[in-house]
């Protein structure tokens, strides 16, 4: 296993799974013991940089709150604020910004989406520029190809469901990090129909972790929807290292059979960029013609007596129904609480190299 002081959380396909298994790990035990002494201080006086093209609801407050919660201070930044240069102005280089940055905090959040960018990657290209330039860690807090701490926090929300001690079993979610929990399980990744153009990024994590942890995945979605190849293959290739199933489906309702944990969420097709612009309104009048894709309690009846998942926010009516959302095997609010959790383990491990 790699050192985790200063190691970028940038995509959790970069991380063996020794590191995610130990950071896991850490964030059931400190879920477990929310304020307990020996976490209080991790991180004392420390900063972290949350530094926002895109707003948040979930993704800026559990960062603060997990900042604080570990002793540390963290810091909004938004570029509207500082002098950067772009492809249209003049101004700060990243190499500039990155390297004193650093000598002010001990962690960097970036979160860039499908909106501030003229072609799908740029988002992962900045991030990667910082991440050269600053010595601290540079975590993504979702940005246009992964989201990270969402597929943490994703996993950790399914393993308290689906582990043999989980709240499926036992009616209470499990509390110990179960790494074999997911082995076997089947996720269901379904396009689900609605006026959002979303970016890729949530969507992509959760299709590698849910495989590097030993599930076969299904993605459903409509002709032409199709994800990054290269995040496809690396699924693939999880799949097939865990000697598990990968498939692909054009059909809204056949992937659900045998399902233990459906996601459904809208998502860009793969010509949203055109002439290097997101052509927003495009990409919505063409979903708005694709109609039948809304998970429901009667596609859900055919799953495994799966789970519910989505990263919210939750476009209900059309990525899915309240019936489902706010249903008794709903996982949302759950997942969206370890975003707290899985946070605070990922900056006490890449901020301070705990794991104790
Ligand atoms: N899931 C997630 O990242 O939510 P926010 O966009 O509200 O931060």
């Amino acid at each position: 296993m790699g050192k985790l002081l200063n190691k970028d959380f940038i995509c959790t396909q970069e991380w063996e799974k020794e590191e995610l298994d130990r950071v896991l790990d850490l964030a059931f035990r400190m879920k477990q013991d929310r304020f307990g002494e020996k976490f209080l201080n991790i991180l004392a006086r420390k900063q972290f940089f949350m530094f926002f093209y895109n707003p948040s609801v979930r993704t800026r407050q559990s960062f603060e709150a997990a900042a604080t919660e570990l002793g540390a201070h963290a810091q909004f930044l938004e570029p509207k604020a500082m002098r950067l240069k772009t492809a249209q102005t003049a101004g700060e280089t990243v190499e500039d910004a990155a390297q004193v940055m650093d000598r002010y905090a001990r962690g960097l959040g970036i979160r860039i989406l499908e909106d501030k960018v003229s072609a799908y990657g740029e988002g992962d290209d900045l991030l990667r520029e910082y991440a050269k330039w600053a010595e601290m860690p540079v975590i993504s807090m979702a940005h246009d190809k992964f989201h990270p701490c969402q597929g943490m926090a994703d996993a950790m929300g399914w393993i308290e469901w689906l582990a043999p001690k989980g709240k499926l079993a036992t009616g209470s979610l499990a509390k110990a990090f179960d790494p074999e929990a997911l082995k076997g399980k089947k996720l269901l990744l379904t396009w689900g129909q609605g006026a959002l153009c979303r970016s890729w990024c949530s969507v992509q994590e959760a299709i590698l972790i849910g495989s590097r942890y030993g599930m076969d995945v299904t993605i459903a979605h409509p002709k032409g929807y199709s994800l990054d190849p290269e995040v496809l293959a690396a699924t693939k290739m999880n799949c097939a290292a865990n000697q598990r199933r990968f498939e692909v489906t054009n059909d809204p309702a056949a992937g659900y059979e045998g399902a233990h944990v459906v996601y459904s969420r809208n998502w860009m097709s793969p010509e949203a960029y055109q002439g290097g612009e997101l052509k927003k309104a495009d990409e919505i009048k063409k979903a708005m013609t694709i109609t039948g894709w809304t998970c429901d309690a009667a596609k859900m009846a055919l799953s495994d007596n799966g789970i519910y998942t989505h990263p919210m926010p939750i476009d209900r009516g059309s990525e899915v129904s309240d019936e489902v959302a706010s249903g008794p095997r709903s996982a949302i609010y759950d997942v969206a609480e370890n975003r707290l959790h899985a946070q605070k383990a990922v900056m006490a491990a890449t901020m301070a190299g705990y794991l104790d």
